[in-house]
């Protein structure tokens, strides 16, 4: 069995009410870090552990602390980024609905690491439920003195609120995310300056994924030290894998960082194999924005080394031969799956949750999403499969926010690696749709 730290607990009965997680041994972290670390000390244990952020761009979490800003009289703000609404990516409801103890004992750490005394968990809108859960949970954490004032006799105060978005994916990005929580409508803002410098209410403020601050409680329990040894390299601790597709058993794993491609996809303690028997054709490692691999990239490296499941291995080859860990989302395309018709479906999403800021990405996604429906319905012309290619190289790196990029790699490394398909689309529309959508007698759409 592979090391668990997320869900080591969470099959126990009742862990997400706080008598259970306290017997377990819930909140020792924040005792331990109250009662005899400084703030600082907190920081260094979490620098040493060299976590990285989980929530898509693998930042370490320890470096990004240390940027925060800590002008006189000026409160700091922590933000929890539970949006989660990368396609593929299911990872943060599962800790959230199982063991919301362990968020909220994470982020009170990393509140008083940070000198922060009110922090948000901003929640994507379709979690009503889980933001119930939170706020249960909050509540018993205030009712037993872990949150409100003089916490522990230590003279440090904090309040945590739960603040659910409207269900925008652009939100998610960390200054949309704080405009949003301000009020606003949800456009990223230019940087610099960062968050760390102005934030939140022009505040100083650090911004984390949901995953990587339940980390903590694990990295000041063992100390950094212990952490960075679970993992391989610069990829310490283990993971959240949000696996699904076509897989025999879809699902939310926790892997130690390191462990093979191979053994994650076709183990039965993971994802078991791909379904009924099939063929493997392709897979998005790390949620819909990062590049697709074809099958003979998936298990091995362009160099023929063991692909692992690292921000290092997934991404070894660049975008020519390599993808992304990015947010854990796993998702696998069996021999029968149409790529085209599946990049499309990606470009629908960025064309529909495209803030409509930038003219690349506001355009652009509109373009990529009008081609690729139109190749997909059997109405593409050949000269379509570079013009996508062009509008991608357009997008990309020419936006405000990554949500241009993350719409463009795509479309870039499915038409690197499955051009022929694009083309057997174009020159056999008639076959395509069939295999798509059975017999066709009269064009499914008008393009
Ligand atoms: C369009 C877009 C959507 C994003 N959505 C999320 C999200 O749902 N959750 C998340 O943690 N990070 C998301 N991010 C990344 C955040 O901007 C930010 O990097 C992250 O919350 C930092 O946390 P971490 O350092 O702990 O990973 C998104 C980024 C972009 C560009």
């Amino acid at each position: 069995m592979g090391r668990k730290i997320l869900l080591e607990k969470t099959d126990i009965e009742n862990i997400h009410t706080y008598n259970v997680y306290r017997k377990e041994g819930g909140y020792s972290a924040v005792e331990k870090a109250l009662k005899k670390m400084t703030p600082d000390e907190v920081v260094e244990e979490v620098k040493k552990s060299g976590l990285r952020g989980r929530g898509g761009a693998g930042f370490p979490a320890g470096m990004k602390w240390s940027f925060i800003a800590k002008p006189e009289g000026v409160p700091r703000y922590l933000l929890c980024n539970a949006d989660e609404s990368e396609p593929g990516t299911f990872k943060d409801r599962f800790l959230m609905e199982k063991i919301p103890h362990l968020l909220i004992e994470g982020m009170i750490l990393s509140s008083y690491a940070l000198g922060c005394n009110t922090s948000y968990i901003y929640i994507r809108g379709e979690y009503m439920w889980i933001l119930r859960i939170l706020e249960k949970a909050l509540a018993e954490a205030r009712q037993h003195g872990w949150l409100g004032k003089n916490i522990l006799n230590s003279g440090y105060n904090l309040e945590i609120y739960v603040s659910p978005g409207a269900g925008a994916y652009i939100c998610g990005e960390e200054t949309a995310l704080i405009e949003s929580l301000e009020g606003k409508r949800g456009n990223p803002r230019m940087k610099p300056p960062f968050p760390a410098v102005k934030g939140l209410w022009q505040s100083p403020t650090v911004v984390n994924n949901v995953e990587t601050l339940s980390s903590v409680v694990s990295i000041v329990n063992i100390g950094g030290d212990e952490y960075a040894k679970i993992g391989l390299g610069k990829s310490t601790g283990t993971k959240l894998i949000s696996a699904c597709g076509n897989i025999r058993k879809p699902g939310v794993y926790e892997i130690e960082l390191g462990l093979s491609v191979e053994e994650f996809l076709y183990s039965d303690e993971y994802c078991g194999g791909i379904n009924d028997g099939k063929r493997l054709k392709a897979c998005i490692p790390g949620g819909s924005s990062v590049p697709v691999l074809p099958h003979y990239l998936v298990t091995k490296t362009a160099k023929g080394e063991q692909r692992l499941m690292t921000y290092e291995s997934l991404s070894d080859g660049g975008f020519a031969t390599g993808s992304m860990l990015g947010s854990g989302g796993f998702i696998v395309f069996d021999e029968d799956q149409c790529i085209v018709r599946n990049t499309w479906n990606f470009s629908r999403f960025y064309h529909h949750e495209s803030c409509g800021q930038c003219s690349p990405c506001r355009e652009g996604t509109g373009w990529m999403d009008k081609v690729l429906h139109r190749i997909e319905y059997g109405k593409g012309n050949m000269r379509d499969i570079d013009l996508l290619v062009s509008i991608s190289k357009n997008i990309e790196g020419n936006t405000i926010c990554p949500l241009g990029d993350a719409a463009a790699w795509p479309v870039a490394s499915a038409i690197r690696h499955f051009r022929e398909e694009f083309e057997w689309h174009i020159s056999e529309p008639v076959k395509c749709l069939e295999k798509n959508y059975g017999l066709v007698k009269e064009p499914i759409l008008e393009v």
